[in-house]
């Protein structure tokens, strides 16, 4: 469960908006999506909720936990999956993973088996002992993907998940997704592509300019548009004014 109340978050000293008052509830077993063009203030809300950056204003809690206040406590609830999978280049894959599970303290005996089935889950085990610098774009959006589940945590934080994946592992993920969610947790992921919100997500809220235009469960958001305006239209729409 993830709350998120009265968010707010400028940049430059109030010359950029980025998110300007968000409150969504996300709900234990539900992928929840947040769907907005480039720009609309996505990664700076999910920066918030992993406690990167500080929000100006309001609340966030992550299965209860204040991530201001308990910071370590929240951050133990969630694993989380930046867009950006820039990471230390000059560890092996291997290297990487057991860096994350000692920074999560999984223990030795679990680790192990937990890495070889994700490895090969995503196809990648045979790689594990090269230089993450040898990587592609894909390879390395895995290795954090599996870096950040090592910890088995509750809450899933993905920002621009699917992007950089191949088909298949982008298959993969979503079907992880999807059974994480359904086993009666938590899955936030954003995305700048409709079709994959309207695809994957059980609920979604669309952002725009860093606020919340509409949200609710596919239906309930066809229903508040109307029989006149289709989601694909407004989203062109939106993504037009960019
Ligand atoms: N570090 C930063 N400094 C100044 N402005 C920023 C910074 N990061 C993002 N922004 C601005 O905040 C807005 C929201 O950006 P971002 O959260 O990255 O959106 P999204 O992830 O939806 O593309 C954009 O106008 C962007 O230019
Ligand atoms: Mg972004």
């Amino acid at each position: 469960m993830i709350e998120i109340i009265g968010v707010s978050k400028s940049y430059n000293r109030g010359a950029v908006k980025a998110v300007d008052n968000v409150s969504i509830n996300i709900r234990n077993g539900e992928i929840f999506g947040f769907l907005g063009p480039n720009g609309a203030g996505k990664t700076t809300l999910i920066k918030m909720i992993a406690g990167i950056l500080n929000a100006d204003e309001g609340t966030i809690k992550i299965n209860g936990m204040d991530i201001k206040e308990n910071p370590l406590e929240a951050k133990m609830q969630f694993g989380f999956v930046p867009d950006d999978p820039n990471i230390f280049s000059r560890l092996t894959g291997l290297e990487y993973l057991n860096f994350m599970a000692d920074v999560y303290k999984v223990p030795a005996a679990t680790r192990l088996g937990l890495m070889q089935t994700l490895l090969q889950r995503f196809e990648i085990a045979a790689a594990a002992g090269d230089l993450i610098q040898s990587y592609s774009h894909g390879m390395k959006q895995k290795i954090v993907v599996i870096g950040a589940l090592l910890h088995t945590p509750p809450v899933w934080i993905l920002d621009e998940p699917m992007t950089g994946l191949d088909p298949r592992s982008s298959f993969d993920l979503k079907k992880m997704m999807r059974e994480h969610a359904d086993a009666g947790n938590t899955v936030f992921f954003s995305t700048h592509v409709l079709d994959v919100a309207e695809k994957v997500c059980d609920r979604l809220a669309i952002i725009n300019k860093g606020r919340v235009i509409l949200s609710g469960s596919m239906q309930e958001i066809h229903t508040q548009l109307g029989a006149k305006q289709s989601l694909e239209r407004l989203f062109l729409e939106i993504t037009e004014n960019e």
